[in-house]
């Protein structure tokens, strides 16, 4: 057992020339799963924009916690509308900013009144009888930006990237309808990643407490994998059969995108773009944009109220029906809430943190492997001070390939 484990790994990890050994087995392993500051992967995920909250969680006015990477970070939006991310906690001594007031674009502590500006710079301290505080009672603030229902913020060293990696063109061309959606689960966010490169699991996992128009679209037919890396991160194609072929668009390091079935055989598919973030090593959010392409008044009106009732659902807060009791989420709910519980069932059943020493890997787990060398190839250069890869948006992403599956199941 010992022996077809290592050897099916090795093979992976020395087709890209990753040296393995058995002590170094661990560490390795640690990499993709620790994400607080100063650890590699923590890093790393601090280079690229990542989105930290819905749009529609905060109003003018209002302010909210944001845990990401093991931080906990102040998230406000002023008068004007615009977001703001300051450091979780006031300068002064330190209690939670979030629990303070917004005023106009500013926000103040509620424990002596501080007040911080969207730069993070200190503008008052009432108690200090001081015209203008020092420099050094500012906090550490992160540029924001909001695309398409969802607030983003880059958390890095230095300037911002362009805010373009996490652009979508299906998101940008006609007038789709967009919405976002999270999800917050009790695990570690690799085994979400993992579980974006590996198609094989589609067969049977989207199978399971029933089969909607997912798993009835993909079929249980066990697919031919392939995978190109491009200048955003992986395409992976599964190919079940030659009128079944799947295509994934991967963008490093935690985005996927893919289609899947509208509400009704007629609507158009819907693209599913998932961002999977760490809020720290046992907690991940999936945020996730569901696009329609506009469609007759009916598709949209569907569309719109299907996840005016049902998008809220966050197979997390279900882990004892799910697990013990086999019972997903309504019947009425057909796409996001069921495909999110199968999931779930499927990354939570692999603990908080997965014990990837243990596993037997095949060669059904080549995106598993790909992905993982990937990230070390990266996490490698980064710790030995060489650039890592530059990567860019691609320009142009073909529409991704839609099956015909199984005798679609009547009013799926
Ligand atoms: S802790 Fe914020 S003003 Fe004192
Ligand atoms: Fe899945």
């Amino acid at each position: 057992m010992q022996g077809n484990r290592s050897s099916t790994e090795l093979a992976g990890d020395a087709a890209v020339g990753v040296a393995v050994d058995r002590s170094g087995r661990a560490e390795q392993l640690r990499w993709l799963t620790e994400t607080t500051r100063g650890t590699p992967m923590g890093d790393l995920l601090r280079r690229f924009w990542q989105p930290v909250a819905l749009s529609r969680e905060l109003a003018p006015g209002k302010a909210m916690p944001v845990r990401i990477l093991g931080d906990t970070l102040t998230l406000y939006r002023g008068a004007s509308g615009k977001a703001y991310l300051l450091a979780g906690q006031c300068r002064h001594r330190g209690t939670v900013l979030h629990t303070g007031w917004v005023e106009g674009e500013r926000i103040r502590c509620m424990y002596h009144g501080w007040q911080f500006d969207g730069s993070g710079a200190c503008t008052e301290r009432p108690a200090e009888r001081e015209s203008v505080p020092p420099p050094q009672a500012a906090i550490a603030a992160y540029p924001a930006q909001e695309y398409c229902g969802l607030i983003f913020a880059w958390l890095g060293e230095g300037a911002a990237p362009a805010f373009d990696l996490p652009r979508k063109a299906v998101c940008e061309s006609g007038q789709p309808r967009i919405v976002a959606t999270r999800e917050d689960w009790d695990m570690n966010w690799f085994q979400q990643i993992e579980n974006s490169l590996d198609p094989t699991h589609v067969s049977f996992a989207h199978r399971t407490l029933r089969v909607g128009a997912f798993g009835a679209a993909v079929t249980n037919g066990i697919p031919e994998l392939s995978y190109i890396e491009t200048e955003a991160g992986l395409e992976q194609t599964a190919t079940r059969a030659a009128d079944n072929v799947r295509k994934s668009d991967w963008t490093f390091p935690n985005n996927n995108h893919v289609v899947v079935p509208g509400l009704r055989p007629d609507d158009p598919w819907i693209d599913f773009i998932i961002w999977m973030v760490p809020q720290d090593d046992i907690h991940a959010t999936r945020f996730t944009l569901y696009v329609m392409a506009s469609h007759d008044a009916q598709a949209n009106q569907r569309f719109d109220e299907y996840f005016q009732r049902y998008g809220s659902y966050n197979a997390a807060e279900h882990r004892q029906e799910l697990f013990l009791q086999a019972r997903g989420p309504e019947e009425a709910d057909k796409l996001a809430g069921l495909i999110s519980a199968q999931d779930y069932l499927a990354q939570r059943g692999q603990g908080r943190v997965a014990n990837r020493a243990d596993e037997l890997l095949g060669r059904s787990d080549l995106g598993v492997v790909t992905l993982r060398r990937l990230f070390w190839r990266e996490l490698q250069a980064l710790r030995e001070g060489r650039p890592t890869k530059h990567w860019r948006r691609r320009p142009d992403v073909s529409a991704l390939p839609i099956q015909p599956g199984d005798q679609r199941i009547a009013d799926v």
